[in-house]
Formats: structure tokens, C-alpha cells, sequence
């Protein structure tokens, strides 16, 4: 068997078996499964660096992990190596190697549901400064967004963000200087939890962002934020963070299975319906 396992604790919300698991049956491969694997803090770079005495060919390591697997792990690729963050494990013939396929699930997702979006069209505004916000930051970089604005609720936080990746052109807002951030953007990401279920909403307006932006959210549960419904309901163009779910779990799938899967209309559903949504 090639069995792969999400790591995370806890793990029992992860969406990944079902997206994994619908791709080993859409392709017959007959000899695979995908399975969850709750590892507490503790015991995780232990789990991690044994994953072939456990039988695992690979895996995908999420919330807490993702920075002990980055330690954990000898190897790495470019941009696992850039974020000190691995969210999938490949078995290499040179042994085990952590990758980080978040800012591609970003990038993915935004080209699918929003045909003709570049990056390099203009500034950038992400809210937020955790591990979400460092993936797609080096992501949109990559993808040649001339300028980064963070705003955080922490400037500090957002600072140590720039300065550790480098960032080539990097601006950092406080919450209240929202405004001046969203000038001349063209695209806004909300990367904090806020406007998840049970938590408060982003707050500040939308008056200063030109009306071309794309205005996008990590948060997909609900799948039309607070931020999503305001943006919409001003005239921006919006893509809901289903799809970085959904597109994150590609390259893993490939290396693993040597099939590239595909996100299609009917995963989304079947992912949505688990969800509870619609
Ligand atoms: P992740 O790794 O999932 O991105 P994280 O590292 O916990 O999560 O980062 C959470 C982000 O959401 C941070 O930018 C945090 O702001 P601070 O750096 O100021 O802590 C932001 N965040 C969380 N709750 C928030 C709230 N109620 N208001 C504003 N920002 C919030």
C-alpha cells in the first residue's frame, strides 16, 4: 500500500482525506490511501522524521506542525526553505523532503475563479502576519506584485514578516492606517481569522481601494466573509478561500501518486457539503 496521512492536533477537522481520498478513486489507483494522523506537539518531529517506519510514503502536516516539520526535516525544497514551514512531505530518493504548497494553493485559486488576475498589476494588501500571510506573501512576490502591504493589528509582527523574508518591497500598516494601505491596491487578502464563524469581522472600510481590486479571504467557513459580502456588495470582484483548500493539495497528490489531479466543480461540492455549506 501507499498509505499518506495529514499530521495536525487536532486533526479530525482536516478536509484533506476527503479531497485525497476523491482523487485516489476519480483515478482507480487501487494501491493508495490517505488517512488522519492526530500527533500531539510532543511527539511531533519524532512522528515526522519516522514516517517510513510507520509506512507512510508522504504526508501533509498541518496547524501546529507545520514550523516543527520544517525543523524536523533535513531537507527541503526552495520555498519550504524560504518560509521555514512544511505543509508536505515527499519521499525523495535522497529520503525524506518538506515542501510548502500554500502560497501555490493561493495563486491557483485565484487564477481559477478570477481568469486574467496577475499579480504583478499592482500593490498588494494582506491583513494579517502569521504563517498564512508569510506563504502568500512570498508568494505574491514570486509572482511579481511590485510592492507587499501588510496591516496588522501588531505592526511589529508585520515588520518581522518582511525583514525575515526579505521582501523586496515591503510596506507595513497599522489597522488604522487601513486606508492608506488600500490606495492604489489591487488586491486585498484577508489571512487572519477574523469573519470565521464565532469570531468578530474585519472593520475598517473599503472606500480607499480602487474599483478593479480583487478582494479575496483565506476564511472559508462561512464562505462569504463579512469582508467577501462587502466587497461584493460595493462592486469588487471577490473569490472565496475554498479553492486554496482545495488547489494546496495538487502538488502533494502528484508527487506522491504521479497523477495530477484536477479541481473541479464536483470536489468543490462534495468539499462544501462535509463543510456543511452550500
Ligand atoms: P496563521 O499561522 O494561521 O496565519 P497566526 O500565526 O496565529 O495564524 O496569525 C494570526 C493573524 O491574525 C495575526 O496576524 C494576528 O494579528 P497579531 O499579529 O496582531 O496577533 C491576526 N489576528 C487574529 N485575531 C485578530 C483580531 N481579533 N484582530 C486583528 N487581528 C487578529
Amino acid at each position: 500500500m501507499r498509505k499518506v496521512c495529514v499530521i495536525g492536533w487536532p486533526v479530525e477537522h482536516s478536509r484533506s482525506p476527503l479531497i485525497h481520498n476523491y482523487w485516489i478513486g476519480l483515478h482507480g489507483i487501487e494501491d493508495a490511501v490517505y488517512e488522519r494522523l492526530a500527533v500531539p506537539p510532543d511527539a511531533a518531529a519524532g512522528t515526522i522524521r519516522n514516517l517510513g517506519g510507520l509506512g507512510f510514503i508522504g504526508a501533509n502536516v498541518t496547524v501546529p506542525h507545520k514550523e516543527t516539520a520544517f525543523a524536523a526535516l533535513a531537507r527541503h525544497d526552495a520555498i519550504a526553505k524560504r518560509l521555514k514551514a512544511v505543509n508536505t512531505i515527499v519521499t525523495t530518493p535522497a529520503g525524506l523532503e518538506g515542501r510548502n504548497t500554500d502560497g501555490y494553493g493561493f495563486i491557483a485559486n485565484l487564477k481559477d475563479r478570477s481568469p486574467g488576475w496577475k499579480a504583478m498589476s499592482g500593490p498588494a494588501v494582506i491583513l494579517g502576519a502569521g504563517g498564512a500571510a508569510r506563504a502568500i506573501a512570498a508568494a505574491l512576490e514570486a509572482e511579481g506584485a511590485p510592492e507587499i502591504r501588510i496591516v496588522n493589528r501588531t505592526p511589529a509582527r508585520a515588520e518581522a514578516l518582511a525583514a525575515d523574508l526579505e521582501l523586496k518591497s515591503a510596506a507595513v500598516y497599522s489597522e488604522d492606517d487601513a486606508q492608506a494601505a488600500l490606495r492604489g491596491a489591487h488586491l486585498l487578502v484577508n489571512t487572519t481569522t477574523l469573519g470565521m464563524k464565532g469570531e468578530s469581522e474585519v472593520m475598517f472600510g473599503l472606500t480607499a481601494l480602487p474599483r478593479g481590486a480583487l478582494v479575496t479571504d483565506i476564511v472559508y467557513t462561512p464562505l462569504e466573509t463579512g469582508l467577501l459580502r462587502r466587497a461584493r456588495e460595493a462592486g469588487y470582484k471577490t473569490v472565496d478561500g475554498l479553492g486554496m483548500l482545495l488547489h494546496q493539495a495538487v502538488p502533494g497528490f502528484e508527487a506522491w501518486f504521479g497523477v495530477r489531479p484536477e479541481v473541479t466543480p464536483e470536489l468543490r461540492a462534495l468539499v462544501l457539503a462535509d463543510l456543511g455549506l452550500k
